[in-house]
């Protein structure tokens, strides 16, 4: 059993994965083709026929092990199209993973994004099995603020509430009074009824919601290794291009890129913005596998994709899916009296009016 209260401990895994099972060879046959074919049908704009011989054997066999060990996936808005599509019970934002980790019936819980939404998960099921395919799959804005950090912060501004984006640690969240996520974060920091509020770590959905909101906002450092290499100028070149093209933009994006986009969101508010505006042609500012996953849902829209992935959300795969499913690997733990803490961080969030 693996602690990923703190971060995620590779040489655990190596050892993990030494004792568990190899994974079988799944063969492409006519007949997987042919019970595929209808999934295959919605997926082909962004799945080669090449790529699809070795993810449909392995999305069959993901789809019953699923059954057998009434376990569900949670995917995240970056997953590759063969996980988001093909073998995800939820698919969503933070928010909504969060609310879905807090529902389900199942008695296990594969989380096909980074290790914060696991413990997330891990939290707010706490009797359930969660697993994480791949414990490396981190994130920059978690690891840039400790619970010492925290701890500090409120010795340096007594009485401030400290809101901390869930993109952070079990044991971060636990020194902090509430979390938020990028649907919510105007309305968490209002909700707090303050004059001023630290949010951390993200110091670009600070400035975000700070251009939001007369509350006073105190930001962390932190930063998302994706959004921020978003340049305005970039942007401008598409304009240039086609002037009729929308940009939208997630709020980890610096403040320029921001002011640059027709729209900003979390992941699930530029998904819906797509789907209901149906732009010609639209630049999603964001992780790259997002615009392949709503271009199945949007057939009619254009989708200029630069390309900025996220090495972390990358890391998993239909192969470690499968692996973690065939071999209950890796286990998310909490510590309980870390978990405690955090947990009413995270409800807090939960049980606030939509
Ligand atoms: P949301 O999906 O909640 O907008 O978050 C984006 C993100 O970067 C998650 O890691
Ligand atoms: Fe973290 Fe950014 Fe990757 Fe999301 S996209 S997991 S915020 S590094």
């Amino acid at each position: 059993m693996i602690d990923l209260t703190q971060q995620a401990n590779p040489v655990q895994k190596a050892k993990t994965a030494a004792t568990a099972k190899a994974r079988p060879q799944f063969p492409f046959t006519p007949a997987l083709a042919r019970e595929m074919e209808p999934l295959y049908a919605k997926v082909k704009s962004v799945i080669t026929p090449m790529e699809w011989t070795a993810y449909a054997p392995l999305i069959r066999e993901i789809n019953l092990l699923k059954k057998q060990r009434n376990a569900v996936i949670l995917a995240h808005n970056y997953m590759t199209p063969e996980i988001f599509h093909g073998v995800s019970d939820f698919r969503g934002d933070s928010l909504q993973l969060a609310k879905e980790a807090a529902a389900t019936k199942a008695d296990v819980i594969v989380q096909a994004g980074v290790h914060f939404m696991a413990e997330t998960s891990k939290l707010l099921s706490p009797d359930k099995m969660v697993l994480i395919p791949d414990v490396r799959a981190g994130c920059s804005l978690a690891a840039s603020v400790t619970a010492e950090d925290v701890r500090m912060l409120r010795a340096a501004y007594p009485g401030v509430p400290v809101v901390t984006y869930v993109n952070t640690s079990a044991a971060v969240k636990a020194e902090c009074d509430i979390t938020c996520t990028s649907s919510n974060a105007v309305k968490v920091v209002e909700s707090l009824g303050a004059k001023r509020v630290l949010l951390i770590p993200d110091q670009y959905l600070s400035k975000y919601v700070q251009s939001k909101t007369d509350v006073e906002i105190i930001a962390w450092k932190g930063a998302c290794e994706v959004h921020e290499r978003f340049t305005a100028a970039e942007l401008q070149v598409f304009r240039d291009q086609d002037p009729g093209t929308k940009i939208i933009a997630h709020p980890e994006c610096p403040p320029d890129v921001i002011a640059a986009a027709d729209f900003t969101g979390s992941t699930k508010a530029m998904i819906d913005w797509v789907k209901t505006n149906q732009p010609r042609k639209v630049v999603l500012v964001t992780e790259c596998s997002m615009a392949s996953n709503v271009a199945v849902e949007a057939p009619g829209v254009e989708f200029v994709r630069p390309c900025n992935l996220c090495p972390h959300m990358k890391r998993i795969s239909l192969e470690n899916i499968y692996d973690s499913l065939a071999n209950l690997q890796f286990e998310v733990t909490v510590d309980p009296v870390v978990a405690e803490k955090a947990r009413r961080a995270v409800e807090r969030m939960i049980d606030l009016p939509v």
